[in-house]
């Protein structure tokens, strides 16, 4: 089997994106089926971080075009979209440890064979891990809205982190964001359309494509009448 990563100089990567972290490290309740699942799963399913380049097709065991899900929380929405998308890869990242022995759970439970796991901060597996012009899409939901004002500098879509995301992308890839916050829509709407190498699919907002599945939490919100904003925009 090729190896799943391949050696690249790294020095000077790591010193052009140097960032604020979007997430904070608190110690999150882990319930004991989750922790059980992800000593006895992430060895199977899990990627661990490195600095160098990772081998898609020897990760997930043959060549398919590849999404990748930042910030995945409990996973639900991960495995409804890798389940009915079966043909593409899922690469989820995330740092919650609860989170990924949640998905890890789902992935033994449903038997779904096309995720892999990156529990590590995103930011680092993108600048680190994946080469220029690799993915097929990128999946952004409901990233932490940090609504406090001294706390935007915190919030994951800034024109650095985009510029290095839009990277990764292959010409014609998408990147999707979904956020149910108003100003951080309005923030993810001004950064991807000034990033120059994306493309607005939408005049503005998109509508919620039938891939993306409705979490009980949003359809709580929407029968609240709070709002949901997706953006989809495309690689140039
Ligand atoms: C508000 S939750 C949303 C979870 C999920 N996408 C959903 O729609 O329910 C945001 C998640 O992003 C994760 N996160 C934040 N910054 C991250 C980063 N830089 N790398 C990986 N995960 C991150 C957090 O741990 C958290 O679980």
């Amino acid at each position: 089997m090729a190896p799943m990563t391949t050696e690249r100089p790294l020095s000077s990567a790591a010193a052009q994106y140097p960032h604020i972290r979007s997430f904070v490290h608190r110690r999150s309740h882990i319930t004991p089926s989750q922790q059980d699942a992800a000593d006895r799963l992430l060895p199977i399913w899990g990627i661990p971080y490195q600095a160098q380049l990772l081998n898609l097709d020897a990760a997930f065991n043959r060549h398919a075009a590849t999404i990748l899900e930042i910030g995945f929380g409990m996973g639900e929405t991960t495995a409804k979209i890798a389940q009915s998308r079966p043909n593409e890869n899922f690469l989820g990242v995330e740092v919650f440890n609860a989170g990924v022995g949640s998905l890890l759970k789902r992935i033994d439970e449903q038997q779904i064979q096309n995720i892999r796991i990156i529990q590590h901060d995103a930011v680092e597996v993108l600048r680190d891990m994946i080469a220029p012009d690799t993915l097929d899409g990128v999946h952004i939901y409901f990233p932490d809205p940090w609504p406090k004002k001294r706390h935007h500098k915190r919030r994951l879509i800034q024109p650095p982190f985009i510029a290095l995301l839009a990277s990764r992308l292959k010409p014609g890839a998408y990147l999707h964001c979904a956020t149910d916050w108003e100003h951080y829509a309005e923030q993810m709407l001004e950064v991807l359309s000034g990033e120059p190498t994306l493309q607005n699919t939408a005049k503005a907002y998109a509508p919620r494509p039938d891939y993306r599945p409705l979490t009980k939490f949003e359809n709580r919100g929407l029968k609240l009448g709070h709002g949901v904003w997706d953006l989809i925009f495309k690689r140039k």
